[in-house]
């Protein structure tokens, strides 16, 4: 039976293992690509956020927590935006529900109508954001 168990295997496997150590070192630069930002209008979280008006429900709204804002429908067609920082300690806001943006944290309500606290410790409104509404779309500012 021939079994050749020298040297020349050996010499593959290691250099296979080079070939894995060149290409994992590939991914470092295209990782640093990545995070470049030179794109601009990807990274722009603290910029305007618009959504579909489409996606913000009547009586209630949707958190957009990237953006630390709420936006809100109270009624059909009425848009209304609101900072998404709690005033009690700074959390953001978790959700809406019943009518209320609620923070997780200490569970503050707010109205989703003027962002005035409802129920739970903190201590002022969630600050209004200016909002305009065109073509299907909400915009805050
Ligand atoms: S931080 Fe929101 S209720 Fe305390």
């Amino acid at each position: 039976m021939a079994r050749d168990d020298g040297a020349p295997p050996s010499d593959v496997s290691r250099r296979t293992v080079l070939l894995g150590a060149a290409a994992g070192g590939t991914a470092l630069p295209l990782l640093a690509a990545c995070g470049g930002g030179s794109g601009g209008s990807a990274s722009g979280a603290t910029g305007p956020v618009t959504l579909a008006a489409s996606e913000v429900p009547v009586g209630g709204g949707v958190v957009v927590p990237d953006h630390k804002v709420v936006v809100t429908q109270p009624t059909r067609g009425d848009f209304k935006a609101f900072t998404a920082v709690c005033t009690h300690q700074g959390c953001l806001v978790g959700s809406v529900r019943n009518g209320q943006i609620v923070c997780p944290c200490h569970h503050s309500h707010f109205s989703i109508t003027d962002g005035a606290v409802t129920s739970g410790p903190a201590p002022s409104p969630l600050a209004a954001k200016q909002v305009t509404v065109k073509g299907g779309k909400v915009t805050v500012a």
